[in-house]
């Protein structure tokens, strides 16, 4: 008989994670305008990335489908994968944040992993903000720098941290952080960075076509120069792929250098249109204002009815409970109520700080976003949240 002791290891963690309210399943999911279709059942979307609703936007719908006369490249930038579209796309989005280049991978996970990879290595420290999302961490890890964590938009502590190292330092932190929704202290983090002769990465999938004149994104709305900038398209620009925009001889460095970009498949042609559609309806400003209008309504709302929100300053708005498994009962009996925003736990957050990550959109009208503060109060007083 065959052995399952080879396998049992699989079962053994599953338990472990079920036990200690770690066990995350998959829900179906159907996007309809502001709804969701949520395991067959419809419900106000509270935790979508598409902040300015351009994923659903007729003409850069028509615009994509237009351009999809191959599925893929199949093939790697650097060997028959370089679309005219990809170079069209970079040229769009260096302009856009002002930088003289910019670079396309399949993500933006995949970006801070190339990026950061090819920046760091052995022979360097980074300086990582404590709330830097996964894709920084693990790019951290894979680099073999040395891996300094300050906490919290804390500059007395990141120059604490940078006056006990020598040798190349890197300063990397998010733009808006994806899990408590603030934004980072960049004009203090790029003088610190100065000081240190360190260079500076941004991580900008949250403020990127959010923040900044003609949405640029966050550095450029502090006034802040920081030598990289990462984003993702798959946010606010409500498309696909992420980016990596800075000099061009740091384009070039990539290219030949950055494994994620070398060893994979291209960002679709179709894609690119869709991004390249998407860009000036981004930067037109219109949406950003009714999403700012619905971000003070809803937060105002919570706040009022008595929810613990952080200090969030964006559409990220992290309703704080603590307990894994009380976050996971509230945002079930949020669905039952009519609204969906998933609970957010560790390895995401720290354990012990569960939240519901709601994010708003420039779609979410005020009648629906009443319906959902009355399905937060509804659920918060049956689980006893507030
Ligand atoms: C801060 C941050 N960086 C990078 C990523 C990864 O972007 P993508 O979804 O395009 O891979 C995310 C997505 O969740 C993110 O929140």
């Amino acid at each position: 008989m065959a052995s399952k002791h080879k396998v049992a290891f699989i079962d053994d963690r599953l338990d472990v994670l079920e036990k200690s309210d770690f066990y995350r399943c998959l829900r179906t999911v159907v996007v309809r305008g502001p709804l969701a279709i949520v395991d067959g059942k419809e419900a106000i979307h509270l935790c979508s990335n598409d902040y300015l609703g351009l994923s659903q936007n007729e003409q850069v719908i028509k615009k994509t489908v237009e351009a999809l006369d191959q599925v893929s490249q199949c093939s790697s930038r650097l060997i028959a994968g370089n679309h005219p579209k990809n170079m069209e796309l970079e040229s769009l989005l260096a302009d856009h944040r002002r930088t003289e280049s910019a670079l396309v991978y399949p993500t933006g996970y995949s970006a801070n992993l190339g990026a950061i990879t090819a920046v760091a290595d052995m022979n360097s420290t980074i300086f990582s903000d404590e709330l830097n999302h996964a894709s920084i961490i693990d790019a951290c890890k894979l680099s073999g720098a040395t891996v300094k964590i300050f906490r919290h938009n804390d500059g007395d502590h990141l120059h604490e941290l940078m006056q006990q190292v020598e040798g190349r330092k890197i300063v990397i932190t998010e733009g808006i952080f994806s899990m408590v929704g603030d934004t980072a202290i960049l004009p203090e983090i790029c003088a610190i960075a100065k000081d240190h002769d360190a260079m500076t990465i941004v991580d900008d999938a949250h403020g990127d076509f959010i923040r900044g004149s003609e949405y640029s994104g966050v550095p450029a709305s502090l006034g802040a120069d920081v030598d990289l900038h990462i984003s993702s398209m798959s946010k606010a620009l409500g498309c696909f792929g992420g980016y990596v925009a800075g000099t061009e001889s740091m384009r070039e460095l990539l290219i030949n250098t950055s494994r994620q970009f070398i060893y994979t498949t291209a960002l679709p042609g179709h894609l690119c249109s869709a991004a390249i559609a998407a860009i000036p309806l981004a930067k037109n400003g219109g949406l950003q204002e009714r999403l700012h209008s619905n971000i003070i309504y809803f937060t105002n709302a919570l706040k009022r009815i008595g929810f613990a929100l952080g200090n969030s300053s964006s559409q990220i708005i992290p309703v704080m409970i603590g307990p894994e498994k009380k976050a996971i009962d509230f945002s079930k009996e949020l669905l039952k109520a009519g609204a969906f925003a998933q609970a957010i736990r560790h390895p995401t957050v720290k354990k012990g700080s569960a939240r519901l990550r709601v994010s708003l959109t420039a779609m979410h009208g005020k009648k629906l976003l009443d319906a959902a503060i009355r399905a937060f109060e509804e659920a918060g007083r049956k689980t006893d949240v507030i």
